[in-house]
This record gives C-alpha cells, structure tokens and sequence, in this order.
C-alpha cells in the first residue's frame, strides 16, 4: 500500500481482484472491502454488514450489489444501503482505478480511524 500526494492510497492492481470478488483494506478501526464488479467497476465499502456485522467481502457480487454471507442480506456497492425490505446502511469510500491500479480516498482511511476533520 503506497500513500500518495494526491490524497490518495495505491491499495493494489485491479488484476488482483477477481471479477465478483473482493480485497480487503485493514485499517486500525475495521476492514474496508474493496470489490471489483463483473463489469470491472470498483466500489469500496465498510466490510461489517448494518444487520450483524457479517463479513461483506465474502459475500457473494451481483451487478453492483453484494449479497451477505450470514443473513442473505443484499447491499449496494454503490450507495451502502440494504435493498429490499431491509433497513440500514455502510460506509462507503472513494475509490477509483487508474493505469490499472485502484486507488482509495487516502480519508477512507482517516474516516475508519475516526478523524472525521479530514477529507
Ligand atoms: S449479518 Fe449480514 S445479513 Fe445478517
């Protein structure tokens, strides 16, 4: 992981992620799962499910969705929310890819160890 000027942190190659999988980033204060569409979109989301903290990044990717592990839960990669009949919601970060390389919002960071002044 390298932390760029810019504002943001080189997490690793898209290749690295396969299609409807995901990687995590560990931080201090919890994991952010980084998915990675069947589509080649990348989206980055707090990794603990808003019903009981499953592990999101072993869910199962569909579209831009994610399927809970646990409790079959579905949740938006793109905005953090539940679909369906379900309530609640995740974080999510910016994230972006260039030159084959994804690159997280180096406040994704701040955010998950909990200095909201940054952004
Ligand atoms: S913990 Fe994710 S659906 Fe229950």
């Amino acid at each position: 992981m390298t932390i760029m000027d810019t504002g943001w942190i080189d997490i690793g190659a898209l290749d690295d992620v396969p299609r409807q999988g995901a990687r995590i980033v560990r931080t201090p204060s919890g994991c952010i799962a980084v998915f990675r569409t069947a589509d080649d979109r990348v989206f980055a989301i707090d990794d603990r499910c808003p019903h009981k903290g499953g592990p999101l990044s072993q869910g199962i990717v569909h579209g831009a969705s994610v399927t809970c592990p646990l409790h079959n839960w579905v949740i938006s990669l793109e905005s953090g929310t539940a679909e369906g009949a379900d309530e609640g919601s995740v974080a999510c970060f910016r994230v972006k890819v260039e030159d084959g390389r994804i690159h997280l919002a180096a406040s994704a960071i701040a955010f998950a160890v909990g200095d909201t002044s940054a952004t």
